[in-house]
Order: C-alpha cells, then sequence, then structure tokens
C-alpha cells in the first residue's frame, strides 16, 4: 500500500493506493470556510490548520479502509511548490512515517501531480501537451513521460486562478472566486462589455493575467452600474479564449494532437467546452480530470507517487530539503 499526502496549501489530502496503482480511497478537508472572510489564503491560518488536520485525517483513512499503519509500505508526499508552513507538515509527517517503520519517502512535484491526475481515470499516451492552470500556476508543458516536463511557456505576473479570486474580491463575490464567477456568468453575457484577451496574438506561450484585473478595476470605476453578470461572463470567456488559444497553438507547432487540461481552472465548465469545441476542429483530443481531481487532492500525488514507487526513486530522509521539482526545456 502506498499512502499519499498533499498539504501544499489550505487543502488537507489523504490517499490509500494498491501497489498495482489503484486507487483504494481518498479523502479531503478544506480550509475554504477559514480563510473566505479574508478573500484569501492567510498562510499562517492555513499551515497551523494543517498541522490539526492530517494526523486524525490519516487515522480515518487507514479506519475506513481497514489497513493498518504498519501495512503502508510507502509515502509518497507533495515538497513544492506551495506555501512553506502548509508543506512542511506534509513532510515533515511523512518523513517521521518512513523514519518509524523504515519505508521510503517519494518526493512528489505538486505541479506534476495536477498534470498526472488525469491518469485517475483515463489513458493517454505519451508525449502529450498539458494546460496546467491553478490558483497560483498557469503553464504549459510538454509532456513526455512521468518524469520529463518540458516547460513551454507560463505567466509572466498573475495565475489565472488568481485572477478569478481577485476579481471575485473585487466585485465583493467571496472566495474561491472560480466557481462563484462562473455561477454568477451563466446569467450573463459575454461581449456585453469588452474586457481585453492578454498576450493571445502573440507567438509565444507565455500568459499574462494582471491586466486583465486591471482592466476589470477601471471598467468598474468607470461604471459601477454594470450588471455583475455580464461581467463575469465576459471575463470567464476572455480567460477561456487565451488558455484554449495558446494551449492548441502549443499543440499544432510541436504536432502533438493530444492535450490535457489540469489543475482547478480546468473545472470550469466554459474553459471545458471551449477546449472541446475548439480542439475537436483541429484533430486534437482534449482530456480533462473529473472536476473533484482538478483542485488539489492527494489522489493525484498518489497518480505519480505509484509510477516513482515502481522506478524506485525514494528520496534521503535527513537530506532532501523542501524543493519542487525540476523542468526541463526545449
Ligand atoms: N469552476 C471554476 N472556474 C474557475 N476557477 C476555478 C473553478 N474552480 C476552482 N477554481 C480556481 O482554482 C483555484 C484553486 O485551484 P488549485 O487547488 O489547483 O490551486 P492551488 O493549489 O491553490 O494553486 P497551485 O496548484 O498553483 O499551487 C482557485 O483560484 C479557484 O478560484
Ligand atoms: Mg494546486
Amino acid at each position: 500500500m502506498l499512502l499519499a499526502i498533499e498539504t501544499s496549501c489550505d487543502e488537507t489530502g489523504v490517499a490509500l493506493f494498491t501497489k498495482d496503482g489503484k486507487l483504494v480511497k481518498h479523502l479531503l478537508y478544506s480550509q475554504v470556510a477559514l480563510h473566505s472572510p479574508f478573500g484569501g489564503i492567510v498562510p499562517e491560518i492555513a499551515s497551523r490548520k494543517q498541522l490539526e488536520v492530517l494526523p486524525p485525517l490519516t487515522e480515518k483513512l487507514l479506519k475506513d479502509c481497514s489497513v493498518k499503519l504498519k501495512e503502508v509500505e510507502a509515502v509518497a508526499v507533495t515538497f513544492g511548490p506551495g506555501l512553506i508552513g502548509s508543506l512542511l507538515v506534509g513532510v515533515s509527517f511523512a518523513k517521521a512515517l518512513c523514519f518509524r517503520f523504515n519505508i521510503p519517502l517519494i518526493k512528489v512535484d505538486h505541479l506534476q501531480a495536477h498534470i498526472t491526475a488525469i491518469f485517475l481515470e483515463k489513458s493517454v499516451e505519451f508525449p502529450f501537451i498539458a494546460l496546467l492552470v491553478s490558483g497560483g500556476h498557469t503553464a504549459i508543458f510538454l509532456v513526455k513521460d512521468w518524469e520529463e516536463f518540458y516547460l513551454l511557456g507560463h505567466t509572466r505576473d498573475d495565475a489565472a486562478g488568481e485572477a478569478f479570486d481577485k476579481v471575485a474580491k473585487l466585485l465583493g463575490l467571496g472566495y474561491p472566486g472560480g466557481p462563484i464567477i462562473s455561477k454568477l456568468a451563466e446569467k450573463g453575457k459575454p461581449g456585453v462589455l469588452q474586457l481585453p484577451r492578454p498576450l493571445i496574438e502573440d507567438p509565444g506561450f507565455d500568459f499574462s493575467f494582471s491586466g486583465l484585473k486591471t482592466a476589470v478595476l477601471n471598467l468598474l470605476k468607470k461604471n459601477p452600474e454594470v450588471k455583475p453578470e455580464d461581467l463575469c461572463a465576459e471575463f470567464e470567456e476572455a480567460i477561456a479564449e487565451v488558455l484554449v488559444k495558446k494551449t492548441l497553438s502549443a499543440a499544432e507547432r510541436l504536432k502533438i494532437n493530444r492535450v490535457v487540461v489540469a489543475g482547478g481552472v480546468a473545472a470550469n465548465k466554459k474553459l471545458r467546452e471551449l477546449f472541446k469545441n475548439e480542439a475537436s476542429k483541429k484533430g486534437i483530443t482534449c482530456e480533462f480530470p473529473s472536476p473533484e481531481f482538478c483542485t488539489d487532492n492527494a489522489a493525484m500525488v498518489g497518480a505519480l507517487g505509484i509510477k516513482l514507487w515502481e522506478r524506485k526513486r525514494f528520496v534521503n530522509l535527513l537530506e532532501e530539503p523542501y524543493a519542487r521539482g525540476s523542468y526541463l526545456s526545449l
């Protein structure tokens, strides 16, 4: 059995896998309600809550699965990127278990795990193009193998999820912004108001979303009477158009007809629809994890952890520091 742990931000996730890669069960504790009054995540609160929640959540998982702690043969844990305090809770807990039971520790990169979440439900052939679009990151990768991630482009400022969250804050809608904006956008019409599509004509694969956020602020200042649902619809469409165009042009440029879209924002309905429509016109297949596996969870950590376990990519318990994984360049 493999125990997978995710504590990179404000979600505590634990998952159990059989050695042959079957997900037995995963549990998730979300701190959203704790951070909501602040309109964003407060790192100190997040790490203290991780510390409180991780041990009993692990106990519950083992009990639910009728598995004893000593039956766990390896532990996979998110090493980074993320909030340092939150990460340290998961990494220290995992290391302690590995010391106690003399079992191997597997280091998992959070962004790579978001992408490999797709393998929990589907098989996608390597190589493929991946768009990772989450709260803290927006990047396009060429993925050649479980351990070969080539970074093609990334955001120069805000991540797409961060833009959703900050625009929701500007509109006084609450946190996290993505699902709230998406719901409101269903009642509005894109195009009634105009927002820019940053870098859409740029031939590179970088993104920029901070200007879009400022454009929303300026629009609100100029016309406080705008209908929030129309603003949300236009904002959502602007983000979706940029993400889809850049990702599909990366696929075309590299002549790869498989795309995976992962991370919290990949749960967005409008984005999923636009991707499916535009990709099918170009003969590209586009896969998304179920919304449950788009936002942070430990099942995705195990999806990659199982493969690294099979390949015996163990880390030294005393020497391995907190660190993100490495990305290659073409
Ligand atoms: N339906 C949705 N539409 C748009 N955005 C969404 C939706 N659901 C969630 N999000 C956004 O996804 C983000 C959270 O995703 P995720 O949990 O992957 O990010 P994170 O772990 O905080 O960041 P990172 O993975 O970059 O470290 C938030 O910004 C949230 O607003
Ligand atoms: Mg994440």
